[in-house]
């Protein structure tokens, strides 16, 4: 397998965040840590993991196990909704960093918004756990508009990003818009649709013009326009398909017929989790 070539970051007010990760929901056991050392010795540097994906420790034992210096790898982890109130998001994040075996992530967010509880108690938490030295960073994920807005102005710390659904089968311009806005990255998960965007015929054919498959034309679209992406896999061959997105470039022409495949509708995550639409 060919390494990967230094990968670009991304800047969020304050945080250098690697435009390409590992993405590893659903990844579990021997599966995971194998994936995430292999990733790493391929030249990842970017791992995405959470509390909710009951897999932190072996996202741990594969950072370990690959002999990549800690300083080097970009580690991100979520809280989960119901450990929202101050004390149990403090209490989550130091297991988190138990079974990760590390002292501090990278990234720390808020997996999904929770109405029942205050968001300004829990940025409050957040920034809190960021001051203590557990999270260098903080962030948001599944967002909207609305609530981008309201978390900018109650967080006393900068607000690295917003990891939301982004692909080119949904349009996600205006929360985009909003966390340009404030100095946000965008982290796009299921950055290739949960892998339909391998039988898309409009990627496909874009990506036979410049010898690509359609999923590298599809994370290409996210990560030329400075758009982080996440994508998963269980097969060492894809790391390396889905890491070799930097040495080609999509024309303005390309860009804008990807731009045309996006819907409303185009979400393949199940949005219900946040109680609220994209589009309030
Ligand atoms: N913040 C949130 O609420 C949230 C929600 C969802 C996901 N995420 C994060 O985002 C990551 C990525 O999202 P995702 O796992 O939902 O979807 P994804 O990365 O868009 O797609 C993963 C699927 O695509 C397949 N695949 C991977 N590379 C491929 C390629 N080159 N060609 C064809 N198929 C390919 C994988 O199958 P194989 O395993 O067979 O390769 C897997 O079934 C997650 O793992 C997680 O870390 C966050």
């Amino acid at each position: 397998m060919s390494a990967v070539g230094p990968v670009p970051s991304v800047a969020a007010n304050g945080a250098e965040i690697p435009l390409l990760g590992l993405g590893t929901w659903d990844l579990r056991g021997r599966t995971c840590a194998r994936m995430v050392e292999a990733a790493l010795r391929l030249g990842y540097r970017h791992i995405d993991t959470a509390e909710m994906y009951d897999n932190e420790r072996e996202v741990g034992e594969g950072l370990h196990a690959s002999g990549v210096k800690r300083g080097e790898v970009f580690v991100t982890t979520k809280v989960w909704p119901s450990h929202f109130a101050p004390r149990e998001l403090e209490r989550a994040a130091r297991d988190s960093l138990s079974r990760l075996h590390l002292r501090e992530v990278d990234l720390l967010l808020l997996h999904w918004p929770n109405p029942q509880i205050p968001l300004e108690d829990t940025l409050g938490a957040l920034c809190k756990v960021k001051r203590d030295g557990l999270a260098r960073y903080i962030g948001i994920s599944n967002f909207t508009v609305k609530l981008v807005e309201q978390a900018v102005r109650l967080s006393s710390e900068p607000l690295a990003c917003n990891q939301v659904e982004c692909h080119p089968f949904l349009d996600q311009s205006k929360v985009i818009a909003a966390c340009r806005k404030h100095g946000m990255a965008v982290v796009a998960y299921s950055p290739i649709a949960r892998g339909s965007a391998r039988k898309d015929k409009t990627l496909a054919r874009i990506g036979a013009g410049h010898g690509k498959t359609a999923a590298q034309v599809c994370l290409r679209f996210a990560v030329q326009q400075g758009i982080v992406v996440i994508p998963r896999t269980s097969k060492e061959q894809r790391l390396a398909e889905n890491a070799a997105v930097f040495d080609f470039k999509l024309s303005q022409a390309e860009m804008a017929e990807i731009a045309k495949l996006a819907q409303r509708d185009g979400r393949v995550v199940d949005w219900s989790y946040s109680g609220r639409t994209q589009w309030d």
